[in-house]
Formats: structure tokens, sequence, C-alpha cells
């Protein structure tokens, strides 16, 4: 099939504020689920960094991210973006969001951990996500140009000589034959690799299919081994967790262990503010030495919490648990994957006519360890850069005509004891303490069920749970979000960022296996 639409793969922030950005060019959008569902945008309750205040600036939101990365920020990037922050919230604004204000309409500001100011602007406290994407959602609905097909499945691009061609897909859920689809130019928009976890805040499909495709496609992937760990996932037996926003922490929650004891105050200045990797550790201290880590709401904001954050209130209920009586439980899990598609400043990936934004990418805004709520802002800005240079790459863009898919027939179900065992060696050894053995063995593991693997979807989980684990690795140090026991300490000379295709993972991967045996 053919089509003079851009393509669009993935519905979350991104993939929505692309698309409105490229109106009236027609636009192809490839969502897995009806729109809004399954994006991890909507689950997103921080929300989105800028510095609106007047006691703040760009300045000092981009010296914070600097410093949050650990010595890997692309501080060009983090410039840019930062500068660029405020306009996006009053563009948010204008298109219908209902951020929180204050009696003055200032926006109310939340605190979350490794800012130097109250940064966060926030809706209904923690349904950011959920109503920026409502808002999204409906304009989009509402924009001719944009065809959105719901219950597709990209599961690979199209190439000839460098150049990106097209897109693979099909039907999700219930799988059908492949079909191709030609397109212009393709922007991926589809999400990070959290779910290659067994313990992730991500929805159940984001399991890094997008960058393990693009990745086989032959584009350059970045910081695949920055894989940021949420400390604070509720711990009461969901898959995926869900999560106990870091506002809470910022409203003054409190970290304490089965007797009551605050852990934090020793683990370092900032104590339940500390950097987000180093509360994540703690907490995994904690839970291996059966200290049963909580967080304690209760004096901080009563039965408030109820009510400033309805969706840690709606975790809670769903486990039938009072978090207004007791402290939550909570655990380590798998949140926000830094490395991606390698993309420039225009949200270009090494591919001709490939386009990255989002958590599919990475951009060098993130470092090693993604400052919190930076993630959206991020998305926000390159979905607008990506457009933009979508646009002058193009030039104009013909009308389209709607694209029909008559599925064919066939077949693509995902094994799910494969992807089980995948996401468990990835917990046990790639998780948020590494050693060399372990990341052999999981090495060796993932080249086993890629070996075994029938469909396209695993092979693509497969190829980024080998980016992932590889570049582990080969990084023979601690920083940020990838701590090694067998290296404890950052290594000036590595201070650097990773760029790495699938072929030089797979030669990583061969050398671990024979390493083993
Ligand atoms: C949170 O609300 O704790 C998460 C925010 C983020 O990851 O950016």
């Amino acid at each position: 099939m053919k089509t003079d639409r851009i393509v669009i793969v993935g519905a979350g922030m991104g993939a929505l504020f692309a698309a409105l950005s490229l109106a009236p060019r027609p636009v192809l959008m490839i969502s897995p689920e009806r729109l809004g569902e399954g994006a991890s945008s909507a689950w997103a309750q921080g929300g989105v960094a800028a510095a609106m205040a007047e006691t703040d600036s760009p300045e000092a939101h981009a010296a914070d991210t600097v410093t949050a990365g650990a010595g890997t920020v692309d501080a060009d990037v983090a410039t840019m973006v930062t500068a660029d922050a405020a306009h996006f919230i009053l563009d948010l604004t204008d298109l219908g969001t209902p951020f929180d204000r204050d009696d003055n309409g200032g926006y109310v500001m939340s605190r979350e951990a490794a800012h130097s100011a109250a940064r966060v602007v926030r809706v209904q406290g923690d349904q950011a996500g959920r109503q920026i994407m409502e808002t999204l959602i409906g304009r989009v609905r509402n924009t001719p140009s944009v065809q959105v097909i719901e219950g597709a499945l990209a599961t690979g691009l199209e190439t000839d000589g460098g150049r990106v061609t097209g897109v693979w897909l099909r039907r999700a859920g219930d799988p059908s034959g492949k079909i191709v689809i030609h397109a212009p130019a393709v922007l991926l928009a589809g999400g990070g690799s959290g779910g290659l976890f067994a313990h992730t805040t991500n929805p159940p499909r984001i399991r890094g299919q997008v960058i393990g495709f693009a990745a086989r496609a032959g584009a350059m992937i970045a910081d695949p081994e920055f894989v940021q760990f949420h400390p604070t996932a509720i711990d009461m037996g969901e898959d995926p967790m869900p999560l106990a926003t870091e506002a809470l922490r910022g409203e003054g929650a409190v970290l304490v262990d089965k007797d009551g004891t605050r852990f934090m105050l020793e683990e370092h200045p900032d104590a339940e503010l500390a950097p987000r990797d180093i509360v994540a550790r703690a907490i995994f201290k904690q839970t291996q030495a059966e200290m049963r880590p909580m967080l304690d709401t209760r004096a901080a904001l009563g039965d408030s919490v109820l009510t400033r954050f309805p969706a840690v209130a709606e975790a809670c209920a769903r486990a039938g648990f009072d978090p207004v009586a007791n402290p939550i439980p909570v655990a380590v899990a798998a949140h926000y994957h830094m490395g991606g598609v390698d993309t420039d400043a225009d949200g270009r990936a090494s591919l001709g006519r490939l386009w990255v934004c989002g958590e599919a990418s990475s951009t060098g805004l993130h470092g090693a360890n993604r400052l919190a709520s930076n993630g959206l802002l991020e998305a926000l800005v390159y979905a607008r850069k990506a457009a933009e240079d979508i646009v002058r790459t193009l030039g104009d863009v013909p009308t389209a005509s709607e694209v029909q898919i008559d599925w064919p027939e066939g077949g693509d179900p995902v094994n799910g004891d494969a992807v089980q065992r995948l996401r468990d060696t990835m917990t046990e050894h790639v998780g948020v303490r590494r050693n060399a053995l372990g990341l052999r063995h999981a090495l060796a593991t993932i080249a086993e069920i890629e070996a075994a693997a029938e469909t396209e979807t695993l092979r693509n989980m497969t190829a980024t749970a080998t980016l992932i684990a590889a570049a582990a690795l080969a990084r023979e140090e601690s920083r940020g979000g990838h701590f090694r026991d067998d290296f404890p300490d950052p290594d000036p000379a590595q201070a650097h960022r990773t760029k790495i295709t699938l072929d030089r993972a797979m030669d990583i991967r061969s050398k671990a296996v024979e390493a083993l045996t």
C-alpha cells in the first residue's frame, strides 16, 4: 500500500502533539489501542516541568537537568528545551488543558526531586498526563487532516538504501498477516521500554518494540543502558505497578521501613527528595533486607491524599488499602528509558526520512538520569521540532485520501511465557543493581528467547533487551540510573554518551555468551 500521508507510529503525547503541529498536512496515526488507552503519557502523574514562577528561570531548570543527568546531558539540548518550556504550557492551556491555578490565576507548581524550585505544572494533583491527553485527543478527533487507525501495531520499518520508505503493520491483540504501508516520512512516537522489566509502572504494551524495530532496521541507538527506576511504585500485587507520584514526597510524605524509621535521612542530605536513582537504590536495599519500605503520607496530607492525589487513592482502593490510616507499601519499578533512537536537534534519526520523539528517542536531554517531569516536556518540544523539520523536508504535502486497510489472513501471536521469561531476566539481572556475571546471564537468556522467537514483536523486544544489557555490560562504571556492583564509582573517562548499533550489541552478546561457557 502507498500513502502520501505522514505516518506517525504511536498515540501518546508526542504523537498527538506532532499530528496537531503538522495540520493541515495529512497524517496517518497508528494507535495500538483506542486513542488515550495504553500510552504511558496518560499515566504520568507528575506533570510538565517548566520555569513558570517569577523566582525561577529556564537557566536554573537547565542547570538542574544537567546535574541530575550525572555528567552526560547535552547542555545545548537542555538549554534549548528548558528555554521553550513555558511557551508549551501556554500552548497547552490555550488548547484547553485545565492546569491547577491559584487564586490569582498563577499556575500551581509541584515540587519534585532534584528540582531547585517547585517547577512542575499539574492538573488535579496527579492527573496531568490523563488531562493533557484528553485535551489533545479532543483536538485530534476534530482535526480533519489526521486519520487515526486504532487497533494496529507497527512491527517494523521498510528501508531502501539507508532511507525509511514505510512501516509494517499488523492488527493489535488479534494478530493478522503483515501489511506494508509506504509513506513519504515516518515519525516514531511509540514509547519506551519499561514493560521489558517484570516490575514496571508503564502500560503493558510498552515493551521496547519501537526502539527494537528501529534498531533492527539499522538506526543508531543512544544510551540504552540508562533506564530510570521509580522508587515509589505501589507494591500491592498489580502488574503494571501503579505509581505513587514523587509530588507526594514534594508535599512532605516520608519513606519509612517496617519499624517506622525514616531511612533516607542517612542516605542523602536531601532525604526523600534526593535524586531519583539514589532513592531507588535505597528502596531496593530496604526491600532486599525485607524491611518493607513504605511511603507515609499521613502527617503531610492526612485525608486530603484522597482528593488531592486521586490516581494514588484509586490504586489503593483497588487493593482495599486505606492510605489515610496506613503507610503505602512501595517498591522499585522500571519507569522511564533515557536511551532510545539517537536523534539530532530536529528529531531526525540516523536513517533518512525517519524522525523520533518522546521516550522512544534519545535526544541527550536526560543523560544518565532524567529530571522528574522532563519527559512530557521533551515529548512536546521534539514533537513540534520534528513536525517543522518534516514540513521543511517534504515541502508542500498534497491532500491525501484516507487509507483503507483490509487485514490479510495470518497471525503473529505473542508467546506470553517467553515475554514473561524476558521480563523476569531483565528485572533480575539488568535492574537497579547490575554486575558483569548477571548481565552475561541476561544476554544468554535473551539470545535463547530470540532464537526460539516466532514473531516480529518478540524479536523487537529481544533487540531492545540486547541493547540495554550489552551497553550496561560495556559501561564499566556507575552513573545515574546505571549502577554496577563491580564498578560502583563513576569513571570520569566514561562521562560520555553511548552510541551503539544493534550489530555492535549482538557482538557484545556473542562474546558474553562465550565467556559463560
Ligand atoms: C512522578 O510523578 O513521580 C513521576 C514523574 C516523572 O517521572 O516525570
